[in-house]
């Protein structure tokens, strides 16, 4: 594994680390789940990313994490870097979803319950959510430091202006954003235009999620769409209807120029983001331990040609893939 400095802090992180979004609720199968927590693990992939309603069902994800931290890894919590978020809706009713002082407390005890933890090791803002002040919603992410409930503090996928100002309140309160979390893949270049140089000029790390645009970018959907595939899931977040012919074809094109490379389209799809130099982390998803191995491959080619960069740069600039 490789390391690397998030933003301005002393913390490192891995190139690759873990969410557990899809394939770690109850509806899935609990040892696969723990095998491949154990293997990112044994692989050097410390960090774990998790949020209050990962499932299905909400909270099951924090959940299983934390029966295998319990069964498996409790000896090695210092080992590990485990992040949580509350933001989104956890059940419905006005005190389960949003980004308020009430939600983001109350949520964060909720989610150390369900890890079997006593403090997150960053603990995010995982969005904002349009009504609630930015001061409102930064000012409890201070007050879980103070309590040591967390030791950093995130955002994730907040739109520039209100990026800066959450930056702001948190430099002031002596409490840097140690991290930025936002969706950036070949398919998706948008935060990388707006957020990331923000980020970068203010001293926080950027972690990137979906950076196989939730496996459109692997080749999986050449010949349709597989069973057991995510977009063929009733809970799969992914929408057939985002798995577009032009989609497909890009993902095709892309597929022949990674062969060239000899990688699979998911590890150049990997490479591809972390190639921007401002990324720390991604944080990628995974239903086995084979997907894992061979994403965790990505890092022995790392580099891209000249001639590599603008092959790649013709098929994706097309404003159709883009989400
Ligand atoms: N902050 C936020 O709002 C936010 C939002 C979304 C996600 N996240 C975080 O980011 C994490 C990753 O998101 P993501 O799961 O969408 O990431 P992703 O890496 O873009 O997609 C993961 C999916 O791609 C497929 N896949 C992965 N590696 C493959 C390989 N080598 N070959 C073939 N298929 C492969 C698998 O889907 P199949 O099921 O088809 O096998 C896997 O579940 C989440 O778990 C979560 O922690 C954060």
């Amino acid at each position: 594994m490789i390391y690397k400095y998030c933003g301005n802090s002393g913390v490192q992180l891995p190139l690759l680390s873990l969410g557990l979004w899809h394939n770690f609720g109850d509806v899935d199968d609990f040892g696969v789940a723990r095998d491949m927590i154990l293997h990112a693990f044994d692989q050097g992939i410390c960090h774990f990313d998790l949020a209050n309603n990962y499932g299905p069902s909400p909270g099951s994800a924090e959940s299983n994490f934390g029966k295998v931290l319990k069964s498996d890894l409790s000896a090695h919590r210092d080992e590990m870097f485990i992040s949580s978020k509350a933001g989104h809706e956890m059940w419905p009713g006005v005190y389960g979803d949003g980004s308020s002082r009430k939600n983001i407390i109350a949520s964060c005890d909720q989610s150390l319950r369900r890890c079997g933890l006593d403090y997150f090791d960053i603990f995010y803002s995982h969005r904002y959510d349009g009504v609630t002040p930015v001061e409102e919603t930064m000012e409890a992410l201070i007050q879980l430091v103070r309590q040591g409930k967390a030791l950093y503090v995130g955002i994730s996928k907040y739109p520039a202006d209100k990026q800066q100002r959450a930056y702001d309140i948190l430099r002031e309160a002596k409490v840097p954003c140690l991290l930025s979390q936002y969706r950036c893949s070949m398919f998706d270049p948008k935060a990388q235009r707006e957020n990331f140089q923000v980020a970068v000029d203010n001293g926080s790390g950027i972690i990137c999620f979906s950076p196989l645009a939730q496996g459109l970018l692997t080749g999986k959907y050449d010949n349709g769409i597989p069973a057991n595939s995510r977009a063929a899931k009733a809970s799969g977040f992914l929408q057939q209807s985002q798995v577009t012919p032009e989609r497909v074809e890009a993902a095709r094109q892309l597929g022949a120029i990674a062969k060239e490379r000899g990688q699979s389209m998911a590890q150049m799809a990997l490479a591809w983001v972390l190639d921007d130099q401002r990324v720390t982390s991604l944080i990628i998803g995974t239903s086995s331990v084979a997907q894992m191995d061979n994403n965790l491959a990505t890092l022995s080619n790392l580099t891209f040609s000249d001639d590599e960069r603008q092959r790649i740069n013709a098929i994706i600039s097309n404003p159709q893939l883009w989400f």
